[in-house]
């Protein structure tokens, strides 16, 4: 077997870099990186300023950083573009004609687009918005599915100084037109329509409703013809995406954009009220991107790189589109199920396009090992050199089977801890320097002052869980909600003073590692996916016949978390199996599959305590079938209890 192996401390479960692989990385000891990050602390502006020089400006920056707690400011005075940085300055050389984006379609179509078409393309579109109103700072609205049009959708808008709200393909037609609403959006992007599993999903349907009351600034939508199924045209507002390239101009300019200017919106769940829009920026969030594919991914040239994302969350964005395009890289997309038509899917892909780095979430690594080992031993994966992970903690067993089954024992794997609002990777083991263990993301990246402290602040000391902040600005930070100034304040910043609240507890051990521990407030990580518990209850109660609900998570196997659902129902309805079905569907329809509760189960109370707050910790201890031994002594009605632990849908 591998050196990787050999060199491997069982007993400590330590895996330390292979040789083989920290000797050709850009960062290759420990003693290296701790030396990057102290200067990149002590001397943030100096660091970055030196990193941010590696993306091309069209007007260099007059100050690095300007901070005035909770606003950063990065790059202050400069201006560029992120198309420009993701397309036109790799036309100069060989890159030109290297593969930016190769992608294939669930039925199995294959296409490659080199930088030179992938540019072509982007500038085409762009002429097509411009064609079609869209001006600086306007909301464009992508939901679409894992096309290339969809990357070449938001670089479009990048170029004209447009911003983009990219929406899930998950989500329903509601959640459209709320972030449509929120976000003020003039014009759609979509599809007539998307493979999952052999099945057509109906993503202009889910527009069309989405806009028939009429509530939204939308005036435009423009269809992009993936599956020629038929959909419904409405004159004078649709528009084929073909027919607006026919006699359109390939040339057009990338916008000098300050460093500042929106780049894009994209929304997530937190633990109150609707989703909100975490607004990224230009310059600091390109550069984020960009350094942490150089440093985390250490992206070659000669990578095929593969990040099984969708477009519609953060990771696909920072992950897919931005980052690995900056670097000149090919990026890998496929548009369907891992599971279609077989579960060797993306271990086909990946013996098929010799991938070399391979970024996925740990709910879809339990799903393959629960498929077995059959799917992926009969493929040769030998091209992998460099594994990762994100969205939620992997467990010790499913990160041993990736590094044994997926990995064959060589490859490191970097558990990458991060969020929508951080815009890349914050906690994350940096391949050719740093021994990793088994579920934790080991160390902050470079620029990331993160901590683990009490209720009051303070810092807390070895194995001792708290909360996760982060003490310093890093350049892809969130620079607000879109169209809630207080909120940006109140959620991330009113816990501590000058510290930014992550939401997640964590501990650190004795090495400084931090094992993330998961979300502690009401958000819940279903198979990596971001939800509010409050979302689900609000689509809940807005069903005729319930009265009053309560969402907690559950542990689950495969998901992370399962969604259960505590409902009362209004006087004179009765419940039943049907009823809990129908809530469950209705939840579908109002959020999306996402969101589909595991459990409805019906009660006649809530257990409150006597200023009438839900205790959610005794509902979270019922859900998961253990017994209740929290203190109960602020609960209001203790029969309650007794009736939790036995409602049934
Ligand atoms: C969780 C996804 C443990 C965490 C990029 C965070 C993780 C939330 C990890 C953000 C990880 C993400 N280990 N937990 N490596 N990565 N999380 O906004 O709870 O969709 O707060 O961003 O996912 O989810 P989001």
């Amino acid at each position: 077997m591998s050196s990787h192996i050999e060199s491997t401390l069982v007993e400590n479960r330590v895996f330390k870099p292979a040789k083989a692989f920290a000797s050709k990385a850009r960062i290759k000891s420990m003693a290296q990186y701790k030396k990057m990050w102290n200067e990149s602390i002590k001397n943030p502006e100096k660091f970055f300023a030196r990193e941010a020089k590696e993306l091309t400006w069209q007007k260099p920056w007059k100050k690095v950083l300007d901070w005035k707690v909770p606003y950063a400011k990065w790059f202050v005075g400069g201006q560029l573009n992120v198309s420009e940085n993701c397309l036109d300055r790799h036309l100069d050389g060989p890159r030109r004609t290297k593969a930016a984006i190769m992608w294939e379609g669930e039925p199995g179509e294959k296409r490659v687009l080199t930088y030179q078409q992938l540019h072509r393309e982007v500038c085409r579109f762009a002429n097509v918005l411009k064609r079609n109103g869209v001006k600086r700072g306007h909301r464009i609205i992508i939901y679409m599915p894992m096309v290339p049009e969809a990357a070449i959708a938001m670089l479009a808008c990048t170029r004209i100084g447009a911003i983009h709200s990219v929406v899930f393909g998950g989500f329903s037609a509601e959640s459209i037109k709320d972030r449509a609403l929120d976000s003020g959006a003039t014009l759609i992007i979509t599809a007539d329509g998307s493979y999952r599993r052999g099945t057509i999903v109906p993503l202009k349907k889910n527009v069309d409703d989405a806009l028939k009351s009429g509530e939204t600034a939308v005036k435009r939508v423009i269809v992009f013809r993936r599956t020629a199924a038929e959909i419904h045209i409405e004159e004078g507002r649709d528009v084929w995406w073909h027919r607006e390239l026919e006699y359109v101009d390939a040339k057009c300019p990338a916008a000098a954009l300050d460093s500042e200017t929106p780049l894009f919106i994209l929304y997530t769940s937190g633990s109150t009220g609707k989703p909100k829009g975490i607004l990224h920026t230009t310059g600091g969030y390109l550069l984020h991107a960009h350094m942490t594919c150089k440093y985390v991914f250490d992206l070659r040239d000669e990578d095929v790189y593969w990040c099984t994302a969708d477009v519609g969350w953060v990771t696909g964005h920072s992950y897919m589109v931005y980052g690995p395009l900056a670097m000149g890289a090919t990026t890998l997309m496929y548009e369907g199920a891992p599971n279609w038509p077989e579960n060797d899917r993306f271990w086909r892909i990946i013996e098929d396009y010799g991938v070399t780095v391979f970024y996925t979430a740990p709910t879809a690594i339990r799903a393959f090992m629960k498929w077995g080992d059959q799917w992926v031993t009969k493929h040769n994966l030998s091209s992998l050199r460099l594994l990762g992970t994100v969205g939620e903690v992997i467990n010790p067993e499913a990160w041993m089977w990736y590094h044994r089954t997926i990995g064959g024992g060589r490859c490191p794997i970097v558990d990458t801890w991060w969020q929508t609002e951080t815009g890349g990777m914050m906690i994350t083991p940096i391949p050719g320097a740093t021994p990793t263990k088994p579920g934790t993301a080991t160390l902050p990246f470079f620029g990331v002052d993160a901590a683990i402290v009490d209720d009051k602040g303070k810092e807390l000391g070895a194995n001792q869980g708290g909360k996760l902040v982060i003490r310093k600005p890093w350049p892809g930070m969130l620079r607000g909600i879109w169209g809630d100034k207080a909120r940006y304040k109140q959620t991330y910043w009113s816990e501590f003073k000058g510290m930014y609240f992550a939401g997640d507890g964590a501990r650190r051990d004795k090495d400084g590692y931090f094992w993330i521990v998961g979300r502690i407030d009401d958000v819940l990580n279903v198979a990596g996916h971001r939800l509010g518990t409050s979302e689900v209850e609000s689509a809940l109660v807005s069903h005729p016949s319930v009265a009053e609900a309560a969402v907690v998570g559950k542990p689950d196997e495969l998901k992370g978390q399962a969604v259960v659902c505590f409902v009362t129902v209004k006087s004179g309805i009765t419940t039943s199996k049907d009823l809990a079905a129908v809530l469950k569907k209705h939840v579908r329809t109002v959020i999306g599959p996402v969101a589909t509760p595991d459990e409805i189960r019906f009660t006649d109370a809530l257990p409150k305590t006597r200023s009438g707050k839900i205790m959610r910790r005794l509902l979270k201890q019922v859900a998961a079938g253990e017994l209740v031994t929290g203190d109960t002594t602020t609960l209001d009605d203790l029969s309650v209890l007794a009736k939790l632990a036995t409602a049934e849908d």
